[in-house]
């Protein structure tokens, strides 16, 4: 007697292009690893079509979304209730459908504090960390890693005013935990070595390198690009030249997905052998 078909919980990556999308693998992973009857797959929405193609996902029994470019925003307004992280990066890249409505999240800074913490080892507290960008992937980290209280947080920007803006922002958050929060223009920035620096521009997707002191770099510290390819970026390269170690966001990825996981179904998958997996499969070329 063949045994009945489990009834599994839908889940999926909503994007516009999403082809390419890691996520169902990785939560794929999750579920296997952690038992969880998780069902993920990928929703091509058009970009003024967001709304509808997530309620029709509820209303065929959905239970939650990834949201990815270039939804995030859309993701926000739509929630009914928000995380404060949410709330604070005016950004949502997971929403979890129940009784009580929608529920928007952003575990993407989560993601990067776990990564730099945990995989690659290099504690947030007390640290000097110097954050290069001051768009939507910048605005979404600061709360975590103010949360780990850093002793200096300095936000670096091509356009000033918008990194003077996060630190405005968040001055309260930093004095609650102690961090000296300051920022503005590359120009502007103390000569000071950083232990960690996160390039949180989109400048590596075409190969520009933001504004930064070379003096913010030196042999202990951890030169951090939030973008990941099968080649180190230049961002990464650049550091290296300078002796700082370097690292890709695919760890970023691969957390901030365990979190979502975390957030839909209460059970924490271990995020380390799903991102050995991924770095295997990026080091093989297309199609090899
Ligand atoms: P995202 O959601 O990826 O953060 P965004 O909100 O458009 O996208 O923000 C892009 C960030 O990358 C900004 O901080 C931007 O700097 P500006 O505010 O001056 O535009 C930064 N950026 C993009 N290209 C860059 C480049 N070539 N050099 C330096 N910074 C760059």
């Amino acid at each position: 007697m063949s045994k009945p078909a489990i009834a599994r919980d839908r889940y999926a990556v909503i994007g516009n292009p999403i082809a390419h999308s890691k996520s169902p693998l990785i939560h794929a992973r999750f579920a296997e690893q952690t038992g969880e009857p998780v069902e993920y797959g990928r929703l091509l929405a058009p970009v003024d079509a967001f709304v509808p193609h997530v309620r029709e996902f509820i209303e065929t029994g959905g239970r939650g979304l990834n949201v990815t470019v270039p939804f995030k925003l859309d993701a926000h307004a739509l929630a009914d209730t928000l995380s404060s992280r949410a709330a604070a990066a005016g950004a949502v890249n997971t929403l979890r459908f129940d009784a009580a409505g929608i529920y928007g999240d952003n575990t993407d800074g989560f993601g990067l504090v776990r990564d730099i913490e945990v995989n690659l080892g290099v504690a947030l507290a007390g640290a000097r960390v110097l954050l290069l960008g001051a768009g939507g992937a910048a605005r979404g980290v600061v709360l975590p890693v103010l949360e780990r209280a850093p002793a200096v947080l300095t936000i670096v920007n091509r356009t000033a005013a918008k990194a003077e803006a996060l630190v405005a922002q968040f001055a309260q958050a930093a004095r609650d935990v102690g961090c000296r929060l300051g920022g503005g223009a590359a120009q502007a920035m103390e000569p000071v070595v950083y232990d960690v620096i996160v390039n949180a521009t989109a400048g590596s997707l075409d190969g520009a390198l933001p504004e930064c002191d070379n003096r913010a770099f030196g042999t202990q510290t951890l030169a951090y690009d939030m973008m990941y390819g099968a080649q180190p970026t230049v961002f990464m390269q650049h550091a290296r030249t300078l002796g700082a170690r370097a690292a890709d966001g695919l760890g970023m990825l691969v957390e901030q997905a365990a979190e979502s996981f975390y957030v839909w179904r209460g059970v924490r998958p271990d995020g380390a052998p799903v991102l050995a997996e991924l770095r295997k499969q990026l080091a093989v070329p297309d199609g090899a």
